[in-house]
């Protein structure tokens, strides 16, 4: 059974349709890369699945579970939407770290916060923080920063607070986890840092999403990739199929003006 099924996905914003009707499947353990051009939809398709944006039209389906659709709308409170978006984790090209807390607090704060829902909470609080504090450690060292849990995020590099920010959506254990451009606001020199942790957490138990503009990186590390244009999927196949050998002439376009620039 696939991890993800999207059917169908649509998004208008006022009169302007981004996504006109996107679909795919992801089994467990794939990495998928989106590529295409700028304002082609990219990062209204991860927001969507993020439950950022709600679709206007379509299905989300995680592990046979219908997370979303269109047809059987109602309207869901905000605890439902916290729990479907716990599916999911999504780091951002613009880090997001809370600069008032340590590296340390920021990856387990959305964590204890969670644990406070626990019915054993109030019995077993230090255990259980101590064991979100373990885990935190624990991936702040997989991302190679264990010697700064007690940095605060302006003391760090961009690669290291996009490293933390990583961290931070480890820490939830999402199903599928989601970037969107994670380097492309950093200094060229930092962006093989965070690439490299991105190509790391590659396993078969961990499905990825990718957004973009690194081409080299998403040949090496996508299973699959789709191509976006105009808020339609235009090409999709295996890192070869799309890189090597694409079929559609705006592909093959988007490659050529990659190319030169
Ligand atoms: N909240 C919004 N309100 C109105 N229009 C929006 C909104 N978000 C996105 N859009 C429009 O939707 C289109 C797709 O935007 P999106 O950010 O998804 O593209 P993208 O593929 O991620 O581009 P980029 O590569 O530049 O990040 C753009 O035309 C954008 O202006
Ligand atoms: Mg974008």
């Amino acid at each position: 059974m696939a991890i993800l099924e999207v059917r169908n996905l649509k998004k208008n914003f006022g009169d302007t349709q981004v996504l006109k009707g996107v679909g795919f499947t992801l089994e467990k353990g794939e990495v998928l890369a989106v590529i295409g051009s700028s304002g082609s939809g990219k990062t209204t398709l991860l927001r969507c699945l993020n439950f950022l944006e709600t679709p206007d039209c379509g299905e989300i389906i995680v592990n046979g579970e219908t997370l979303f659709n269109s047809d059987s709308r109602s309207s869901k409170s905000d605890v439902e939407i916290r729990k479907k978006r716990l599916h999911f984790g999504l780091v951002f090209q613009s880090f997001n770290l809370f600069p008032q807390y340590t590296l340390l607090k920021n990856v387990s704060l959305a964590v204890e916060l969670l644990a406070r829902e626990r019915g054993d909470y109030k019995q077993n609080k230090s255990e259980i923080l101590r064991e979100i504090g373990a885990s935190a450690r624990e991936i702040l060292e997989r991302v190679g920063l264990s010697d700064k849990l007690d940095a605060y995020p302006f003391q760090l590099s961009g690669g290291q607070q996009q490293r933390v920010a990583i961290a931070r959506a480890l820490a939830l254990k999402p199903e599928i986890l989601c970037f969107d451009e994670p380097t492309s606001a950093l200094d060229p020199e930092l962006t093989g840092e965070v690439l490299k942790v991105i190509r790391g957490l590659k396993s078969s138990e961990r499905t990825m999403i990718v957004v973009t503009h690194e081409m080299e990186f998403a040949r090496n590390v996508a299973d699959k990739v789709i191509f976006m244009a105009d808020g339609l999927i235009e090409e999709e196949g295996t890192a070869e199929e799309v890189f090597d050998r694409p079929k559609s002439q705006r592909t093959k376009a988007f490659f050529t003006n990659y190319k030169k620039s």
